[in-house]
């Protein structure tokens, strides 16, 4: 056995290494490769791998989130699956990677860039016979139509719990791998009654479906359950829950002994001027926002950004925007057609805002589009926006709102967001308390976001969500398109140009994607 690397294969124009890019430098950070050592060997396995990133291309050591070429060689698509299942402990349906043979390897190590993935490239995985009723999903949320009707509650409710759990332990590929699964069943226009119905349903793990078959046998998820009885769950998840605290800050005050919001208030904890808005103001921010609400505060901004800009269009984004009944904020995006008139416009609404006793915090963030160089690592956007907090006067959202009747949503009105905390004394106490003081306003979480009108479309769809959907489509982009999308805009690395879209339409059909609308991207 070849102890070496294949001296012949070395002699191959595709293998070698002239025209060269320094090592190191990625050129092609759209494509992650990693490669398969079973029948390839070690020592040809790091042939290939540093072939490759002389080449320019990212090739990773370990299987992860940002693999989007699995190659191996001589080994089936079944071997690959079972193999990465094993040495990750994840099982592959979570990975959306291709798994492609050697011969996309070496004829993109010859072309110098990575080429386009081709049926004779992938490596082919039986699937269980299709049943004649049942219509194979999509991997993809971006792929897939979900509403808010969840034929799955009982279902996705645990498997979120569980997912909330891995964020809160800063654990991301848990949390996806959980995320995934529960979108993926709320996407199923079926309810699932039996581990039978689900034989077709990607994006399901071992330990997800080991969740979803306790539930259908005995109504309810042990693990899900110890988490809600547990403090560590509840103290994580409460902390987490005040604006301006993520899972980081909440895990360390956890870890120094705090357990209630009041030792936390007690404590010589230093808070952000973010997190001292979100504590003053807690027991306001974690009750949902009401569609009434959401739609007064859009008009309130509208009437603002008109006395200076009498054209600009004033959306309702975010979950809002897919339907949702309930929210936890308000996201609304401001653009004008006259691209370059929405400059500076945040602040002068902001200030307008804050003299008529609107504002009760905000925080100004100004555009920077033009100071950002790195286009893929950049998680945020680079939009002028404001995150905020509206006093919103009762009597405003009295006088227009009709009683509803309470759809199919998330959560209740006046019952806090995130729930199962009600039983902390100190949280009772302060609910209480605030309750006593009977003031007439309630304290709302506002995004405010401004996009220059070229790359409105691309905002609209990036600020409307959900997460994942979000998620998914870059994914998807990156790896089917070869091409990088990002609430600014979508960089075809092919042809290396931007390519422009008025519609969100516009942009589906840039990427291949049947047209999936707001309400149908509650993934
Ligand atoms: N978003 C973003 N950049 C941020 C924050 C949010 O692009 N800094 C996007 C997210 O991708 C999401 C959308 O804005 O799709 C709305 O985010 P958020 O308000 O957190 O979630 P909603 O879907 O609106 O849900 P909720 O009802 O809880 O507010
Ligand atoms: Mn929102
Ligand atoms: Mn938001």
């Amino acid at each position: 056995m070849a102890l070496v690397p294949r001296k012949k294969k070395r002699k191959d124009p595709a293998l070698s290494l002239d025209g060269d890019a320094p090592v190191g430098v990625v050129k092609f950070s759209e494509v992650g490769i990693f490669l398969v050592e079973r029948k390839m060997g070690s020592s040809r396995r790091s042939f290939l791998t540093e072939l490759a990133r002389k080449k320019g291309f990212r090739v990773e050591e370990q299987m992860s989130e940002s693999v989007t070429h699995v190659v191996s060689e001589n080994n089936t698509g079944h071997e690959v699956l079972e193999l990465l299942e094993k040495q990750t402990g994840i099982c592959t349906t979570e990975f959306t990677a291709a798994l492609v043979d050697i011969t996309w390897f070496t004829e993109s190590m010859g072309a110098g860039k990575p080429l386009e993935l081709e049926n004779r490239h992938l490596l082919q995985v039986k699937r269980a016979a299709a049943r004649t009723n049942v219509v194979p999903i999509a991997p993809y949320a971006c792929q897939r139509r979900t509403t808010l009707d969840n034929k799955n509650r009982l279902l996705t409710d645990a498997l979120e719990i569980l997912a909330e759990n891995a964020e809160l332990s800063a654990n991301e590929g848990r949390y996806l791998a959980f995320t995934r699964a529960s979108s993926v069943l709320k996407s199923l226009p079926y309810n699932v009654t039996k581990m039978d119905d689900l034989r077709e349903v990607p994006n399901l793990g071992d330990h997800s479906r080991k969740v979803i078959k306790e539930i259908l046998e005995d109504g309810t998820c042990s693990e899900a359950q110890n988490l809600i009885q547990s403090e560590r769950f509840q103290t994580l998840k409460q902390f987490a829950s005040i604006f301006g605290v993520g899972v980081k800050t909440a895990d360390k005050w956890f870890r120094e002994g705090l357990r209630t919001l009041d030792e936390l208030r007690s404590s010589k904890v230093k808070l952000t001027k973010e997190q001292e808005a979100g504590l003053l103001y807690y027991e306001d921010l974690i009750k949902p926002v009401t569609k009434a609400e959401a739609d007064l505060i859009r008009q309130i901004v509208e009437a603002t950004v008109h006395r200076f800009l009498s054209a600009a269009v004033v959306t309702l984004t975010g979950g809002f925007r897919r339907g949702k009944e309930y929210g936890h904020d308000v996201d609304i995006l401001i653009t004008h057609q006259e691209e370059g008139k929405e400059e500076g416009l945040i602040f002068q609404v902001i200030s307008s805002l804050t003299a008529q006793d609107i504002i009760l915090y905000d925080d100004i963030i100004d555009n920077s589009y033009h100071e950002w160089k790195s286009k893929e690592t950049e998680k945020f956007d680079h939009f002028a926006k404001c995150l905020s907090i509206f006093k919103l006067q009762k009597e405003m959202v009295n006088n227009i709102e009709p009683s509803r009747s309470c759809r199919k949503d998330s959560s209740a009105e006046n019952e806090p967001r995130r729930s199962g905390l009600g039983s902390h004394a100190g949280t009772i106490q302060l609910i209480t308390a605030a309750a006593a003081k009977e003031k007439n306003w309630k304290a709302v979480r506002v995004d405010l976001v401004v996009a220059p009108y070229g790359q409105y479309a691309y905002a609209l769809l990036g600020w409307t969500g959900s997460r994942l959907f979000e998620r998914d489509l870059r994914r998807y982009a990156k790896h089917f398109k070869h091409m990088s999308l990002n609430s600014h805009s979508l960089f075809d690395n092919k042809q290396s140009k931007f390519l422009p879209a008025a519609t969100e339409e516009e942009i589906f059909a840039h990427l291949g994607l049947d047209y999936i609308p707001p309400q149908e991207r509650n993934a």
